[in-house]
């Protein structure tokens, strides 16, 4: 299509010096005018591009409706011959696997690992539903504790290989993880791009193997692919959304039979199964953004213009006002690492607890300027409320459920106690027995009238992760996971949520999702990925024995297993039906948990402190009038 182009200076270092040091997002558009029948004239465009400086990165160019396109442009002055040349040796991402998978050499490329551990039988067995007895796992487990016991890491040097061989290059350069590697899949559907959620754990064991560069090149590139013109039936997503995946595609190159391109092609929902908005992408990535920083020391990636820019747009989307009552932020179903129907549509716990997070990661890392002022007063104002709401209306333990089943309905004035008119025949029969009577966690999602009682394990975490959570729900948020670990943890940790939905209520909620019947995906399977996020909200508690415990568990069977994505059953005792192998999140979240229980330190890169300013307006809020209408004390408007 010809109609208006525009460039944007790239990802990699990206010092590209003409009046200003460096280009900013803003500051790089501009419009090329010179193409040629509706094509584009690369000539002129490198013309365009040459300057002195160390620009060794790529140049992202959008036509409108076009995938966005990222030329290879190592040298400003690099031709034709350069790019095709470049995409022989990294071609696409389905021809890397499958020459992964073969043994053979990527393309000349410097093997990601040794691709040994991936030939033989692990790859070409296609049994995909494994039944263990109980028998099997004891001897899986005791071999596995013999193997320790010889200080042999089989399992960790089995994932390390794994997550190597998942990696997907992009111009020459490690850009992120494959999904999943699954020989056996007969359908791979958008398992073999990069998604964003999945890589959190990947890059955070890169982070904790002291290797930058692969999570600094997935940073900058998924900022350049933050919401541009991608449209759903002629509707555009917000400015600021991330793409929940994208895929390095090769491509033949405009006017040239004989040569291809690389371009990246993100993926905002509009082609994911039903269409899910990512709501957590984008939060994810401030969270990663952070992390970085602290792993690496280099600050110099969240000081760039271009990275506060991206900060400042998602912040934006999600700051911006609408017609909601609550702080909490309001999404589709679907929108975050469940993204299927599952009820979860309104403002479902996982979301806050990642929102909550990313506004503190991205109040730490904004540079304080005039202009963003009233951003950063609106991002403090929504802190204090969000965790007020979230710690004041999600908690439930005995004390609060019998308070619930007390409640008196139908209270119309401004100091109501039942403030969301919930009807105490919503306390599910299940919960009633299963409630212990120490521990407690914050419910799956409040609304007018409704409060979903199902625990889900993500959002739990990162609660106490974030801080979200005070220190005494933090321990009694483990007190449960340990007063129902044959629930939660079962024979593979972790359960998603708990418990299944089950007949009538499976049927209307999921819509008769076959995928996610009762105990399996995401109706209350269990996925070996959550590892790493037990695992560093047990180390903030300082109760690592619980993630050992979870982690022993995992090592009786994951590897042997084939790294499944999930597992079915209330026990987690089959492999998931429709479950990928070779799930790199699930490889990554054991290398994680491992890489933390030897190194708990470094969790503490990963965690949220509690900020004394937040307590202090929090409490002066609550002292000042409990039960009446805090947020009105709180509440002020900013333009944003
Ligand atoms: C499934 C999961 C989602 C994940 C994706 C890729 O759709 O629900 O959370 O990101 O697979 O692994």
């Amino acid at each position: 299509m010809g109609s208006s182009i525009q460039l944007v200076f790239g990802a990699v270092p990206c010092h590209y010096t003409t009046t200003k040091s460096y280009f900013t997002r803003s500051s790089s558009y501009f419009s090329v005018k010179n193409y040629v029948k509706g094509k584009w004239d690369k000539d002129i465009l490198c013309e365009q591009l040459k300057g002195p400086v160390d620009f060794q990165g790529c140049l992202r160019v959008q036509g409108r409706g076009a995938i966005s396109r990222l030329y290879s442009v190592g040298k400003l002055n690099r031709r034709l011959e350069t790019l095709s040349c470049k995409c022989q040796r990294t071609e696409s991402v389905s021809q890397a696997i499958v020459e992964v998978g073969s043994g053979k050499s990527v393309n000349g490329m410097s093997e990601p690992s040794s691709l040994q551990s991936l030939e033989g039988p692990k790859l070409l067995n296609n049994e995909k539903t494994v039944i263990t007895s109980d028998d099997e796992i004891a001897a899986a487990s005791e071999m596995s504790d013999t193997l320790q016991g010889f200080g042999i890491n089989s399992i960790e040097d089995e994932a390390w290989n794994l997550l190597r061989a998942s990696i997907v290059y992009y111009c020459g350069n490690p850009i992120g993880t494959i999904a999943a590697n699954d020989p056996s899949a007969a359908n791979i559907l958008n398992y073999d791009q990069i998604f964003i959620r999945d890589f959190i754990p990947s890059g955070m064991a890169f982070l904790l193997k002291g290797e930058y560069d692969i999570v600094r090149n997935f940073i900058l590139h998924t900022l350049q692919l933050q919401s541009w013109e991608k449209t759903m039936d002629c509707h555009s997503p917000g400015q600021g959304l991330m793409p929940a995946s994208f895929k390095v595609r090769t491509v033949p190159l405009d006017g040239d039979d004989s040569a291809t391109e690389e371009v990246l092609d993100p993926d905002f929902g509009e082609a994911a199964i039903g269409r899910v908005a990512p709501v957590d992408s984008g939060l994810w990535w401030i969270i990663l953004l952070r992390a970085y920083g602290k792993f690496s020391g280099d600050l110099s990636v969240q000081e760039r213009v271009d990275v506060q820019t991206g900060i400042k747009m998602i912040l934006k989307l999600c700051l911006a006002d609408g017609f909601d009552m609550f702080p909490t932020l309001l999404v589709t179903d679907g929108s975050c690492m469940i993204d299927r129907r599952m009820g979860i549509h309104g403002h479902p716990l996982e979301i806050q607890a990642l929102f909550y997070s990313a506004l503190l990661c991205a109040r730490e890392m904004l540079v304080p300027e005039e202009a963003s002022a009233d951003l950063i007063r609106a991002l403090n104002n929504r802190l204090v409320a969000l965790s007020f709401h979230i710690r004041e209306y999600y908690w439930i333990d005995m004390r609060k459920l019998n308070e619930i089943y007390r409640y008196t309905t139908e209270e119309y004035s401004y100091d109501a106690v039942n403030k969301f008119n919930i009807y105490p025949d919503q306390i599910p029969p299940w919960l009633v027995e299963w409630m212990p009577t120490t521990g407690g966690y914050f419910i799956g999602n409040l609304q007018p009238a409704h409060m979903d009682f199902r625990f889900f394990s993500l959002g739990n975490l990162w609660s106490i992760i974030s801080s979200l959570a005070t220190t005494d729900q933090s321990h009694a948020i483990l007190d449960l996971i340990e007063a129902k670990w044959e629930d939660i943890v079962a024979n593979m940790p972790l359960k998603i949520c708990y418990p299944a939905l089950e007949g009538e209520e499976w049927q209307i909620i999921t819509g008769y999702d076959p995928k996610n019947t009762p105990w399996s995906y995401h109706n209350a399977g269990a996925w070996p990925t959550l590892l790493w996020q037990l695992t560093v909200a047990c180390i903030k508690m300082n109760r690592p024995e619980i993630a050992e415990n979870a982690i022993k568990v995992a090592e009786r069977r994951i590897a042997r297993d084939k790294w499944p994505e999930y597992y079915d059953t209330k026990g987690a005792r089959f492999i998931g039906k429709q479950a990928r192998l070779f799930q790199t999140w699930s490889i990554a979240g054991y290398l994680v948990a491992k890489l933390l229980i030897s190194n708990p330190k470094a969790a503490k890169k990963l965690i949220n402190v509690e900020d004394s300013e937040l307590v202090n307006a929090l409490s002066n809020a609550l002292s000042a009038n409990p039960k009446k209408r805090p947020r009105r004390k709180l509440k002020q408007s900013y333009i944003i």
